[in-house]
């Protein structure tokens, strides 16, 4: 049997005893000399973090990425060239809930990677669904706070949400995606992950192709009904973490294949519809998916909170051959993340191990809260002193694209397919088979029957009739019919008391 260590403080020092403090005389009062007392005591407060402001739910865990096909002609990224593996992190999570609340809620899931590659670190920071609720960062912070907790009596109010998206038509791709089967994956291991965005590749060459990321689930999409979600959060708040770790411990190591659906890059300017715009998907019979690795995650964390909670993912980490898109909701995430973080966590962030490149690091920046990399002189460039002197020969150019128009606030310009519906009415119509539809309105009529009043009921299904007059006649007489129910089921749904319990969206 292993040695056991003897206890010590943090620095280093024995400790005489993990039970009793010191105290004058066995009855008499506690000496503040315990110096052992007072780190446990001050320590402990400390433990906490502040949560993810969104996406505070989630788990995580490590692996690695290996590179089956060949992009070459379009990246020059080196995490996706040809027989490349690179180490790689991911965490997966809810968006509105807190950090003790059920996995199995009804919301978007976040997939967020961090690869660790010799240029540095890439994240793509996704979600489980192709397209989101807005388009214009401007309205990301408002549609955040709709989906968590009113300000009286800091309850979820599917009412709030409603206005919200019912004010917001952008938001009907999206909550369509929420409310049918997908927007309640199994587990974590059972759904895949997006990119959502546009992003733009340069090869080596400068060719330039816009491109959006699929991470297909290898272990087949299974989603929860309702009913079988909220059993399960009344059983196990945590079974998706619960999930994930126990299949990894237990060597059932699940996997993603990652394929790209690549747009050249003159052919965005007429695309039928605005290529980005985050409320849209490309058809894939527009631009087909093709194959480029697989993500397979293989070692559990050992420490949580140094690992997953104090991952900071953030979509501005790019690499040479990477780069964003002129979706503006993109452009704001670069900016959003590394500010979360330096507040979330501290100003050195980088250098926690989690967070730190494997790639070696040169950069000008120093001191600061938590410092433990150490700087060197020469501390600023440019210099004759031998310090790191910045190379477009090892960057590249920046990512790049023609930009024209007067400063102004004001919509994208539509492109000739660009409407708020047709995507939502779509995804009704041609992806959803007849039990799925029905699925939808079951879910929409019991989501609409908890808690949500008129005027925002009538704009809800004013809502679903510009997305599908079938289904939006049938949620309203759905609602209607349970509305006028006397049965105790229906008085239940009505109820204040349980919509506070069973929240879900
Ligand atoms: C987390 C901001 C849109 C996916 C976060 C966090 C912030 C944020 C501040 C918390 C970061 C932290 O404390 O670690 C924003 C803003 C957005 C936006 C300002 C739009 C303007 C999106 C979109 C996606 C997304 C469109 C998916 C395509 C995620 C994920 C996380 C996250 C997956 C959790 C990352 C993790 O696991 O640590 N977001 N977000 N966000 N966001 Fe966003």
């Amino acid at each position: 049997m292993a040695e056991i260590p003897a206890t010590t403080t943090d620095s280093g020092a024995p400790v005489e005893s993990d039970e009793h403090s010191l105290t004058a005389g066995a009855n008499g009062p506690i000496l503040l000399q315990d110096a052992y007392l007072i780190e446990q005591m001050a320590q402990f407060n400390r433990e906490r973090i502040p949560e993810r402001q969104p996406h505070a739910k989630g788990s995580g865990a490590f692996g690695h990425f290996e590179v089956t096909g060949d992009v070459s002609e379009y990246t020059r990224a080196a995490v996706f060239q040809p027989g490349t593996r690179t180490e790689a992190l991911a965490r997966f999570s809810t968006v509105a809930g807190e950090r003790g609340s059920p996995d199995t809620w009804r919301d978007p899931r976040g997939f967020a990677l961090k690869f660790y590659t010799s240029q540095g670190n890439y994240d793509m920071v996704g979600n489980d669904t192709p397209v989101f609720f807005v388009k214009d960062p401007m309205k990301f912070q408002h549609f955040i706070r709709s989906q968590k907790r009113r300000a009286d009596n800091n309850l979820r109010d599917h009412d709030m949400q409603w206005d919200f998206w019912t004010l917001s038509p952008e938001t009907a791709h999206q909550v369509t995606w929420l409310m049918g089967d997908r927007g309640i994956p199994r587990t974590w291991r059972h759904m895949n992950g997006y990119s959502s965005h546009t992003y733009l590749w340069t090869s080596a060459e400068g060719r330039r192709t816009w491109v959006k990321y699929h991470f297909k689930t290898d272990q087949g999409i299974e989603c929860f009904t309702q009913d079988e979600a909220d059993q399960m959060a009344a059983v196990d708040t945590d079974y998706h973490t619960r999930d994930l770790f126990e299949h990894i411990r237990d060597g059932q190591y699940p996997s993603w294949t990652m394929y790209v659906q690549l747009m050249p890059y003159e052919d965005a300017a007429d695309y039928r519809f605005n290529p980005f715009d985050l409320t849209k998907v490309w058809p894939h019979g527009d631009y087909p998916l093709v194959e480029v690795g697989r993500l397979t995650l293989d070692r559990n964390p050992t420490d949580h909170h140094a690992e997953i909670e104090q991952a900071a993912f953030q979509p501005n980490n790019l690499v040479p051959g990477i780069g964003p898109s002129p979706d503006r909701m993109l452009l704001a995430r670069l900016f959003a993340y590394g500010d979360a973080h330096r507040h979330r966590i501290g100003a050195n962030y980088q250098q926690l191990p989690v967070n730190a490149p494997t790639a070696p690091v040169h950069s000008y920046s120093k001191d600061g809260a938590m410092a433990y990399r150490k700087t060197a002189d020469p501390v600023y460039a440019p210099n004759s002193k031998g310090g790191p002197a910045a190379d477009p020969a090892v960057s590249g150019p920046p990512p790049s694209w023609g930009v024209s128009g007067e400063i102004t606030r004001a919509a994208y310009v539509d492109h000739p397919e660009d409407d708020d519906w047709g995507q939502a009415g779509t995804l009704v119509r041609e992806i959803m088979d007849d039990g799925a539809r029905d699925r939808l309105v079951d879910n929409v009529v019991g989501h609409l029957l908890n808690g949500v009043s008129e005027p925002v009921l009538h704009r809800a299904f004013e809502y679903w009739t510009a997305i599908d007059p079938d289904v939006g006649r049938r949620i309203r007489e759905g609602v209607h019919a349970k509305a006028g129910e006397k049965d105790p089921k229906a008085e239940q749904q009505a109820n204040p008391a349980r919509s506070s319990m069973q929240h879900k969206a």
